[in-house]
């Protein structure tokens, strides 16, 4: 049994990993594929915002260590900005593409002033003020570590800056949290900034995530060093060839559902098909993956394989030099004082219960751990459930109200 789960999960590595290959050599996918495989993303943010009554502005935000990041503004009429923080391989768009029934949508509606940005690497933050991502590979020797370190202050300093208020709430989704929790354990006077962050699906441990998640967890140093090996920089990019044959796969009938949802997609974040319908993952697939950085895997994967929630391990050399240890430091929880509340649910399988409640244990300031009831919500359900606002929202605005006083 695990032994047959190992050789599916090489086999598809493998041919993700190759077809990755041919753009990671800097050559063209050959004209077949350009022809093949032409589906475009869907509709950018700023296009959907106006679809659903909201005109949105951009802002660029450079990053201490010269990245270029958007961020888009859903201005309200409240004086306390939210910002929405997307996890890996994601975008801003995971907030909206829901449409009426999306957060980002359900909070300007009600007033809030709404600011989501993309995280480097990303579909909206391809650029750098002096390194190119298709030529210089230095741009994408990042992981969780440098956007929880460099991105997130530049952002929230930028969102206090423009609106004037002394702190902002922060709703992360997955890896969008996990950012947090380094911010707060490695600039801690940020922790002052925020005052409440909701975090949708908390990823910190990986102990307990069930095949194939563990498989990859397992074979860590393998797919370590096939991306090294390969010379593989930027994973699943709007461009490369895998997120093209995805998107083309995926996004053209709704008969691929069985393979895309079932095989694909669901073993990676647990089953929930009512509020993942077929018509709906479709459209998803248009919009994520967004592109990421392989060493921001590689770190997850890392985290799960040493069962430490610690910098990125760049081997025992490479670690003396950096770290002066041998090992990379942990990163510690216990200074992250800004209050947390925590959403769980049981059917997720990148973020399970047994792995939150230690990630609760060790965080200060816990103010609130939720386990969803409907014993079906999974990772994605948070950003893009068909009924969140029956499943989710209601545990989310009375704590944004608890910490912003009466809007
Ligand atoms: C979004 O799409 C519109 C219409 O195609 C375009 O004018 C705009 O520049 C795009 N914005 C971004 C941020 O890509
Ligand atoms: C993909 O390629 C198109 C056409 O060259 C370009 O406009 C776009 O910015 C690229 N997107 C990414 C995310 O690399
Ligand atoms: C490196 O670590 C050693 C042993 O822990 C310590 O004695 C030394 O002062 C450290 N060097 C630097 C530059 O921090």
């Amino acid at each position: 049994m695990f032994q047959s789960k190992v050789i599916i999960t090489t086999v598809a590595l493998v041919f993700i990993l190759k077809s990755e290959f041919i753009l990671a050599n800097g050559q063209h996918p050959n004209l077949l594929h350009q022809e093949l495989f032409s589906i475009e993303v869907g509709p950018n943010f700023t296009s959907l915002a106006s679809k659903y009554g909201h005109p949105a502005s951009q802002y660029e935000v450079i990053t201490e260590d010269g990245y270029i990041l958007t961020m888009f503004h859903l201005p309200g009429r409240s004086r306390f900005p939210v910002i929405l923080m997307h996890g890996i391989l994601d975008s801003s768009d995971t907030w909206i593409i829901r449409g009426e029934n999306s957060l980002a949508i359900t909070l300007a509606n009600q007033g809030y002033d709404v600011w989501l940005p993309n995280s480097r690497g990303n579909r909206y933050s391809r650029r750098h003020v002096q390194l190119d991502p298709d030529k210089d590979v230095d741009f994408w020797k990042y992981s969780f570590h440098e956007i929880g370190y460099y991105d997130l202050p530049a952002l929230i300093d930028r969102v206090l800056k423009e609106t004037g208020a002394p702190t902002l709430t922060a709703i992360g989704h997955s890896q969008g949290n996990t950012a947090f929790y380094i911010l707060g354990s490695t600039k801690p006077e940020y922790n002052e900034k925020v005052n409440v962050m909701i975090a949708l699906a908390p990823i910190c441990y990986l102990h307990h995530s069930p095949p194939p998640i563990s498989t990859f967890i397992k074979l860590t140093p393998l797919v370590e060093s096939i991306f090294t090996e390969l010379n593989i920089n930027e994973v699943l990019g709007d461009n490369t060839t895998a997120a093209r044959i995805y998107r083309f796969v995926c996004s053209s009938s709704v008969i691929s559902y069985p393979f895309c949802a079932y095989v694909l997609f669901f073993p990676l974040t647990g089953y929930d098909p009512t509020e993942l319908e077929p018509n709906f993952f479709r459209i998803s697939t248009k919009y994520f993956p967004a592109g990421i950085s392989s060493r921001c895997l590689v770190h997850f994967l890392q985290v799960g394989h040493r069962r430490v929630f610690a910098q990125f391990d760049y081997g025992s050399e490479g670690n003396k030099a950096l770290y002066n240890s041998t090992v990379p430091p942990p990163y510690d929880l216990s200074k992250v004082s800004m209050p947390i509340a925590l959403l769980a649910a049981r059917n997720d399988v990148l973020s399970t219960i047994p792995d939150v409640i230690l990630l609760r244990d060790q965080l200060p300031n816990v103010v609130s751990y939720i386990v969803n009831p409907r014993s079906q919500f999974n990772h994605a359900d948070y950003v893009w459930g068909r009924r969140m606002r029956l499943y989710l929202f209601p545990y989310i605005f009375p704590i944004i109200q608890r910490y912003n006083g009466v809007n």
